[in-house]
């Protein structure tokens, strides 16, 4: 039987986890990246409206999905639903998110991997074990599988036990180590010569380019990822909201601390890049644009890291640390969301279902890791290029059209009577209703 629903305890609790999902590889390795190569602060002047326009109302339909329904995300979505062609619908949109989520987590725990074994690096480089060194920063099935396996065994320990005592407690410490780590790196990067210039490159726009299609989708794809949306994620951690909270408010909050965490990023590897220039590392591709992707991770940086002599080791230590917390934070979410379904709906305890469902993902990242030309990418597109932003619109498209508008109003009042007579009450229902499904489409059939 599955024992008494867990929740946050605090609204800080909520609010840390949720940011924690939020803020993944996605903010601090995928925003920088995708500003450098998209016109520099022209981007982030485009993400930065997109995000509070467009994501953070998709973001609040999930919550509130999940509040109300008090369930897992197919669970939550059958509340809803009226007769039996909306209840498949739920099911559909609901399922489909959960397994959106387990697939991203079969290729995030990779990645995650290779930022563990990088964090381990300067650690036996320290030590004066230079064949280690070297084969924890080079490709090979053997290393990927190890520490794929690694990350996920920390993944299912957090899940295991629970919202209260593994989700909340373990993002209340560890989203305040990474944003300190954050901040820490970004004082150090500025005080290194040719810092000003990559600072100059980051919040310079070139404004020409803010109505470029292309620059609009992938701001919008970025906010989407970002914000965890369309993977039953955010579903299953509004339902572990007390219905005393304004989720109007907590949703922009959280908002709010991933898009600044994102920012606060690109603060420190725009600049990054250039300290690297300085010191005789190419920043740019043949193309002539900034290189981003993997090259940016593993060899731009590292090269940094490694031309500034001994302090590079503690350096690159806790930027590596750092992009192993983002990544811990997320993938936990990540977890949640097919392990609630099964806990809730197939009554099967959850330490239990943690593990068999983590090991399921695991055998899966294992199958992408020995093909992985065939496998990595188009599980990458496949979940986050097609799965994420259709079932994030499909969600819209349930609120705003499944959901009567009384029950909306009743659900998001509690916490928050006067919500009614808000500008966001005036707004909302009727930008989930048209806008955000509309703009999503645009979005996706452009990316097709
Ligand atoms: N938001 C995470 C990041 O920025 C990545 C992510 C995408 C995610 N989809 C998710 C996290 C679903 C948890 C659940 O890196």
């Amino acid at each position: 039987m599955s024992a008494v629903r867990g929740g946050f305890s605090s609204r800080l609790g909520f609010i840390l986890a949720a940011a924690g999902s939020a803020v993944g590889l996605g903010n601090i390795w995928g925003f920088p990246t995708q500003t450098a190569s998209n016109g520099g602060a022209a981007f982030v002047l485009v993400y930065l409206v997109l995000a509070f326009c467009l994501a953070y109302p998709a973001f609040m339909a999930e919550l509130l999905i999940g509040r109300y329904g008090q369930a897992n995300a197919v669970t939550s979505m059958e509340k809803m639903s009226r007769n039996l062609w909306q209840k498949r619908f739920a099911f559909i949109v609901g399922f489909g998110g959960i397994i959106c989520a387990a697939l991203i987590l079969s290729f995030y725990g990779i990645l995650a991997g290779w930022m563990m074994s990088y964090a381990i690096e300067p650690v036996t480089s320290l030590l004066g074990y230079s064949e280690a060194s070297s084969w924890l920063t080079s490709q090979s099935i053997t290393r990927n599988l190890i520490f794929t396996a690694l990350f996920m065994m920390l993944t299912i320990s957090i899940i295991r036990r629970g919202v209260e005592d593994g989700i909340e407690k373990w993002s209340k410490r560890l989203m305040p180590m990474l944003i300190g780590l954050l901040i820490l790196l970004i004082i150090y990067v500025f005080t290194l010569e040719g810092s000003r210039e990559g600072f100059v490159a980051y919040l310079n726009p070139d404004i020409s380019r803010i109505f470029e299609p292309d620059l609009l989708i992938s701001a919008l794809g970025q906010a989407f990822f970002s914000l965890s949306l369309g993977t039953s994620v955010m579903v299953i951690y509004g339902s572990y909201i007390s219905k005393k909270e304004n989720l109007v408010t907590l949703g922009a909050q959280v908002t709010l601390i991933d898009v600044s965490i994102a920012f606060l990023a690109g603060l420190l590897i725009i600049p990054s890049m250039y300290v690297a220039q300085s010191q005789g590392v190419a920043i740019f591709s043949d193309e002539g644009a900034l290189i981003s992707g993997p090259n940016l991770v593993f060899d731009v940086l590292p090269s940094l890291f490694d031309g500034m002599g001994a302090i590079g080791l503690f350096v690159g230590f806790g930027f590596f640390v750092l992009m192993s917390i983002a990544a811990l934070t997320s993938s936990i979410s990540m977890l949640e969301g097919p392990v609630s379904f099964v806990v809730e709906r197939h009554n099967i305890e959850r330490k239990r279902a943690t593990t068999f469902i983590g090991f399921g993902i695991f055998v899966t990242s294992a199958l992408i890791v020995l093909n992985f030309d065939a496998l990595f990418g188009l599980v990458i597109s496949i979940s986050t290029v097609y799965g994420q932003p259709l079932i994030a619109m499909l969600c819209c498209v349930f609120v705003g059209w499944i959901w009567q508008r009384s029950g909306i109003l009743a659900e998001i009042k509690l916490g928050n009577d006067t919500v009614e007579h808000s500008l966001f009450w005036k707004i909302w229902p009727w930008y989930t209703k048209f806008i955000c499904p509309s703009a999503i489409a645009i979005v996706f059939y452009h990316s097709l």
